[in-house]
């Protein structure tokens, strides 16, 4: 008989995450009960908010506990269904976590259509980091026609979709990446207009040089030093929607040398978090399919095979080394 495989949380990090906080067990496939779906999951995303979720310091979700599988957001197809919503072959979106095999009751699974849109995507420009990259954008930053909206980690999941909407709505795109094969998928490829490479040492003169008026809106995903740069460049009653801070998810804190630019610009500056107004991901997804179905909405992968690489892809993740949506394909 076939047999399930997962990856449990072994043990918690308490600086840089390792292969060896994680743990692969076989076991048997889940059963579904009624109501429920039986799913074989086909991608796993890997996502930074993964390291707050192995930490156990407060946050704004539980941690998962030693031992249980790793949380993460998948995309499948029905196996088995005792829920009147789903049918053997259906493609799915769900939080299966990190595993082959994965049972949920139906209200949990969202139905996508796996024809116009590859099923990967629906982890990224058209899942959970588009509609952040969305929501952020429209309901934060709110850019006007020809205003700058700046947007750092800009070849990422969140970041390739930050810009390119920005564009759409007539403003200009400037993004901020590590090293110049990134800086170059964002300007020649996502179509930004400028991109500036944070690890080429100059970045306070490339920020003049491609926002020399300044930054209406910062869609911000790093922190850190780079964060607080970019706070000296805003101007009198911008934008920041905070969106992530990953340069710290594995560090101390940044402390903000430039914080006083927030009260003398009048910068309005929010924190939001995706799933905060769920009756924001339909309008959200209604823009998003049709951008990506059309081409008109570009995305990167960047893919490791089976379930065994998950914990390398997260660390790498972690690090950078990632270029355009992580995912892991089961
Ligand atoms: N608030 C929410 O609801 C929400 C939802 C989803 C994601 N997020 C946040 O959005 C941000 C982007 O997420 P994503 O899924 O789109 O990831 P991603 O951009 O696809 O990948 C992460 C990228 O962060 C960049 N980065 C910059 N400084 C880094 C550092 N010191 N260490 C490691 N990486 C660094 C790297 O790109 P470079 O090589 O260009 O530096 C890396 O490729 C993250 O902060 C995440 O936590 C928030």
């Amino acid at each position: 008989m076939k047999k399930n495989r997962k990856i449990v949380l072994a043990s918690r990090p308490t600086a840089w995450v390792e292969e060896g906080n994680f743990r692969l067990e076989e076991c048997d496939i889940p059963q579904s009960g009624p109501g429920q779906v039986l799913v074989r999951n086909r991608w796993l995303s890997l996502d930074p908010y993964m390291r707050g979720r192995i930490s156990d310091a407060p946050s704004y979700a539980k941690p998962v506990a030693i031992g249980e599988v790793m949380m993460g957001g998948t995309a499948g197809e029905v196996i088995e269904s005792k829920h009147p919503g789903f049918a053997p072959g259906d493609a799915v979106v769900g939080a299966l976590g990190w595993q082959l095999f994965g049972v949920a009751d139906g209200g949990a699974l969202r139905k996508v259509d796996a024809g116009t849109i590859p099923l990967s995507a629906w982890l990224g420009p058209v899942g959970m980091p588009g509609v952040t990259a969305w929501v952020g954008l429209h309901d934060i930053c709110a850019p006007k026609s020809g205003e700058t909206v700046v947007v750092t980690a800009a070849s990422g999941a969140v970041g390739s979709v930050v810009g390119q909407l920005a564009k759409l709505g007539g403003a200009r795109a400037v993004g901020i990446a590590g090293g110049p094969d990134k800086c170059r998928y964002v300007v020649e490829e996502l179509g930004f207009d400028a991109c500036i490479d944070y690890k080429a040492g100059n970045l306070r003169a490339d920020l003049k040089a491609a926002a020399p008026d300044g930054i209406d809106c910062l869609f911000e995903n790093v922190g850190g030093e780079l964060f607080d740069t970019l706070l000296a460049r805003m101007k009198p009653f911008s934008r920041i929607a905070l969106c992530g801070l990953i340069s710290q998810y594995n560090s101390a804190p940044w402390p903000l040398k430039n914080i006083g630019a927030v009260l003398i610009n009048r910068i309005r500056m929010q924190g939001f978090i995706v799933t905060d107004d769920l009756s924001r991901w339909p309008p959200a997804l209604r823009e998003l399919g049709p951008l990506v179905a059309s081409g008109r909405l570009k995305y990167r992968e960047s893919i490791a095979d089976g379930l065994a690489a998950a914990p390398a892809a997260l660390i790498s993740l972690l690090k950078g080394g990632n270029f355009g949506k992580q995912l892991v394909r089961l």
